[in-house]
């Protein structure tokens, strides 16, 4: 298992799209293992996808145990292939990536998403996600489209923060 280098906003390998997955087996998910132990070095993220340490696979991890308040959640997740096949309602919230470790940022979210993936044995996952965790999942998922929580602000000079330090959460 090894930590891997996360890419930092403006490196533009972080506008690449990333590809679906073709096969599920032991060398992918080694690369997962490194994947969340990267996450897990991380100062408090509660997610993960695959082009933040410059693998264009369409693999996230997202784990909101680890928030400062609980919200519903399903565990630590690793989806593949993820897909959103049903957005509900809206809510506006606070993002930080660590991608861009220097600020967070207002973004507006489906309240609450249905979503299908595979899991790490391959076999096809459903989930029905709200709040944070909808959240958190959107925002991963972004990831695989080449877009950072930066690129979804409605204003950036009313929805853009300086962090003082980036906060660990627990
Ligand atoms: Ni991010």
């Amino acid at each position: 298992m090894a930590v891997l280098e996360i890419l930092t906003y403006p490196d533009e390998r972080l506008k690449q799209a990333s590809q679906p997955v073709g096969t599920v087996d032991e060398v992918l998910r080694a690369f997962i293992a490194d994947l969340e132990e990267t996450m897990d070095a991380g100062p408090g993220g509660v997610g993960i996808a695959a082009p933040q340490v410059g693998c264009f696979e369409r693999i996230v991890i997202v784990d909101c145990t680890r928030t400062r308040k609980p919200v519903p959640n399903h565990g630590r997740l690793y989806l593949i292939n993820p897909e959103i096949t049903k957005w509900d309602g809206m809510a506006v919230g606070r993002e930080g990536c660590m991608s861009v470790p220097d600020y967070t940022g207002n973004v507006i979210r489906a309240e609450a998403v249905s979503l299908k993936a595979l899991d790490l044995q391959g076999q096809p996952l459903e989930l029905r996600c709200e709040g944070f965790e909808a959240r958190a999942i959107q925002h991963e998922m972004d990831h695989l489209d080449g877009l950072l929580f930066l690129d979804r602000l409605v204003s950036r000079r009313n929805d853009l923060f300086k962090r003082k330090v980036y906060q660990q959460s627990k």
